[in-house]
């Protein structure tokens, strides 16, 4: 077992975020996550993204980043050891896993992700996907979206080497789609949605997470969830979450704050002024290694 994943164990344990009180299937979907745990037919997808991340880790590549400038930390230069970038920005193992989870029990058929990276979250959000194929499930599709052209290319490559086809053909699972997200979004929106999963995991301030989702909303799926990264408290992101949860049956998990949409809202949900619907509020718990 990954050494990250005991102590995020214990603070989601000590949380019980998984009866947080989200409704239906994200609900369940929380309690799985939240476990951790992994079946004995999952255990390869998730050894493979541990042998990624461990070449990732020891990596000696540079690449260049177009710097999108949001929820980054001091000055960095645009060529950038592929090493730091993985320790700096990409998921950790532990927050992998529970991604990995939730998408197990949700069992999207599409899924997104706002900001690609090196793919790792990706990777394991691929897994899942194709293990619910592999029990029968239903077609899933997963479309990320990476500004740096670099970062996507040694993403889907990654990707690809993980066993996930990785192109613009609709046989494939994965589609990594390059630009900036106030660009692609309202195409890939129109396109591709709508969605079961959203992971924003990119431009971390709250003005633009609102309206990514703003875009978002017409093309989400009813139950849809969102899984906004670092909500964490002093964090811009968690005053984006603070107000979106006025509208939507919500949790904290974390550094993660998830929301359930619901296509029919009623007459309070609106953003401003609106009161906040029951859902409960944890304290985050202590974020492990490497997680970013
Ligand atoms: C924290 S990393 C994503 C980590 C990844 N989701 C994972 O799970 O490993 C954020 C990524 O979003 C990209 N990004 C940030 N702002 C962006 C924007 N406005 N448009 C496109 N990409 C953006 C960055 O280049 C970076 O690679």
């Amino acid at each position: 077992m990954h050494p990250s994943i005991l102590p995020l164990r214990a603070g989601l344990a000590l949380l019980r975020v998984g009866q947080s009180g989200l409704p239906g299937r994200a609900g369940a979907a929380l309690s799985r996550a939240a476990s951790l745990r992994l079946q004995r037919a999952e255990r390869p997808a998730e050894a493979a993204i541990d042998a990624l991340r461990t070449r990732l880790r020891q990596s000696a590549d540079t690449v260049e980043v177009v710097d999108y400038g949001a929820g980054t930390r001091g000055d960095k230069p645009p060529v950038r050891k592929v090493a730091d970038i993985y320790r700096r920005a990409a998921t950790g193992a532990a927050w992998g896993r529970f991604l990995f989870g939730l998408a197990r029990e949700l069992r999207p058929a599409r899924v997104l992700e706002l900001g690609t990276n090196l793919g790792v979250g990706a990777a394991h959000l691929a897994a899942a996907l194709a293990l619910n194929e592999a029990d029968g499930g239903p077609e899933t599709r997963l479309v990320t979206l990476e500004g740096a052209p670099a970062l996507a290319a040694l993403a889907a490559g990654h990707l690809a080497r993980l066993g996930h086809g990785v192109s613009d053909d609709p046989e494939c699972r994965v589609r990594v789609v390059v630009g900036p997200f106030a660009e692609t979004l309202p195409g890939v929106a129109e396109a591709e949605g709508p969605f079961d999963l959203v992971f924003v995991d990119g431009h971390h301030e709250a003005g633009a997470a609102l309206r990514y989702l703003d875009v978002l909303r017409p093309h989400l799926a009813d139950g849809a969830l969102i899984v906004l990264d670092d909500v964490e408290p002093g964090r811009p992101v968690r005053e984006a979450f603070e107000q979106l949860r006025a509208e939507a049956p919500s949790a904290y998990a974390g550094k993660y704050g998830l929301l359930v949409h619901t296509a029919a809202p009623g007459p309070d949900s609106r953003r401003e002024g609106a009161p906040a619907p029951a859902a409960r509020e944890s304290v985050p718990p202590p974020t492990s290694a490497g997680d970013a």
